[in-house]
């Protein structure tokens, strides 16, 4: 697939990406949509993470690659972390390291690139990373940022680090959370970073993403990947303090979707999908099964792995669980399941290393999504239709969870927020189960669903909310670069 012989397109956008799954997917989403206008699209993030997206999709190349009437191609980059020695763990020192490293690295691929006749016109990054902003700035480049949470969450940080509302301090931690155009906020149901209790091994995240705060004047432009009529009072009235647009739901876009409901060509899988799923799937019946995901960080304590595997045997659904191996550096244990318990549930289980999720939601014998909540899948489960299990970990997957619950009315909820005691019991999951899947509830969850597919579908089609905001900053794009 690669292009020797044809001439990259003049204008070219430059994507840095902080190294977790949550963040490349909806990131090289938008540099495919920005690739197909006719945009020379370079997606670049760790190399060690580089690496694993090449072992996972053969697609992904260092040579420019024709992408709808643009291109796009792959720029990795050393960050000179050995995992493996002692501190390789600590996140707080990853982040400062990668801020120097990164820092270093991209001058020097920005400088390569010109030098190739291939200067950058516009830097886009995701949170995480905001030191990418001040390159740009340095050098003169525009650059936006790719907003991978909720309106909603986007508030949260950008209040608190301005001071601008209240928050739970340690002499009031239970202080609810009045922002506009959102619902009140229990103490539990704020980003946990921003909780003055919450665990001190969030520390750095909370710095990292509240720089990105600091540095809103830099970019020209806060994408979001949400949509309009889904968070519809706030982006209002966040579009009268920052230059934001909402263009999601990212995946969505038309030109991303094959008629199976995947999008195989340039996919940001840092992992192998198991290649037996589908058929799985296609051997159960219609809305009978169980996705059990919970992204590609979290990873639960064997405890609670052992009541959720026997509450969901109990429930006497299919069910599908992605278990992964936890994430290097995140610090989680290995987990399993309960000796003997595959054997019990026999042909009712599958359990996978990683799967093609947006397929998964999208096949009829889904029947709901027990999922940690976090802002990727929780568009992919309201644009594709599927109720929601809300098990919130930690950051935003606590609001995001009270949204799918109480605001978008797609879910219900097995836990609140951060507690690393709690362990919900098999009783509680089989209920919860049941709950998401019969009765009048279930019913309610699922036309709700509906209603929330079909505003996803409008946002993305031709003249849809989502589809003329990536158009108009596409469009911002080139004249800013030409
Ligand atoms: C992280 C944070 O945890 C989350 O709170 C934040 O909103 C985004 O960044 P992560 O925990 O990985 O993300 O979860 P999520 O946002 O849901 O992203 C996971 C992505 O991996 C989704 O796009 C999902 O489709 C994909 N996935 C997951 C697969 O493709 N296959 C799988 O088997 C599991």
């Amino acid at each position: 697939m690669g292009s020797q012989g044809t001439i990259p397109p003049p204008i070219h956008v430059f994507m840095v990406s902080f190294p977790g799954q949550g963040h490349v997917n909806p990131l090289l989403r938008l540099g495919k949509l920005v690739a197909a206008k006719g945009i020379l699209v370079t997606f670049s993030t760790t190399e060690s993470h580089g690496a694993q997206m090449k072992k996972a999709n053969k697609n992904i190349s260092d040579e420019p690659t024709p992408y709808g009437s643009g291109m796009i191609r792959f720029q990795f980059f050393d960050d000179a972390w050995d995992y493996s020695k002692p501190e390789g763990t600590d996140l707080g020192l990853y982040m400062q390291h990668l801020e120097s490293v990164g820092t270093e690295r991209l001058n020097q691929l920005i400088e390569e690139n010109e030098k190739q006749g291939h200067p950058v016109s516009c830097l886009i990054n995701n949170p995480f990373i905001p030191w990418v902003s001040d390159v740009a700035e340095t050098l003169g480049i525009p650059s936006a940022v790719l907003w991978v949470q909720s309106a909603a969450s986007f508030s949260c940080y950008y209040h608190y680090l301005l001071k601008l509302v209240a928050f739970p301090t340690e002499s009031n931690p239970e202080l609810e959370v009045q922002l506009p155009a959102m619902p009140l906020l229990k103490h539990d149901e704020i980003p946990n970073f921003l909780h003055p209790f919450s665990s001190s091994r969030y520390i750095m995240l909370k710095e990292a993403i509240l720089g990105q705060f600091k540095k809103l004047s830099s970019p020209f432009c806060i994408l979001m990947d949400t949509f309009q009529e889904l968070e519809l009072e706030l982006v209002e009235q966040l579009s009268k303090i920052c230059p934001i647009k909402t263009v999601g739901p990212l995946f969505k876009h038309p030109k991303l979707v094959s008629p199976n409901g995947s999008s195989d060509d340039f996919r940001g899988d840092l992992f192998t999908a198991d290649s037996g799923v589908i058929q799985w799937l296609d051997s159960k019946p219609m809305s009978s099964v169980v996705y059990i995901s919970f992204g590609s960080i979290v990873t639960l304590k064997q405890e609670q792995v052992d009541e959720m595997a026997y509450g969901l045997l109990n429930s006497g659904l299919n069910f599908l669980w992605v278990m992964k191996e936890p994430y290097t550096g995140t610090g989680y244990l290995p987990v399993k399941l309960p000796d003997g318990f595959l054997d019990k549930a026999g042909d009712k289980a599958k359990i996978v290393q990683w799967c093609p999720q947006e397929q998964v939601l999208a096949h009829p014998s889904l029947a709901c999504f027990l999922t940690h909540c976090g802002w990727n899948s929780t568009m992919e489960s309201l644009a594709i239709g599927t109720p929601i299990i809300a098990f919130p970990q930690w950051g935003d997957q606590v609001l995001d969870a009270k949204y799918l619950v109480d605001v978008f009315k797609v879910g219900i909820r097995m836990c609140r927020g951060e507690d690393e005691n709690r362990i919900i019991p098999r009783e509680e999951v089989e209920n919860c189960v049941r709950e998401a899947t019969s009765g009048a509830k279930a019913a309610e969850m699922k036309e709700n669903t509906l209603k929330w597919k079909k505003a996803a579908e409008d946002a993305v089609a031709e003249g849809g909310s989502s589809q003329k905001n990536l158009q108009a900053f596409i469009d911002d794009i080139i004249t800013t670069c030409t």
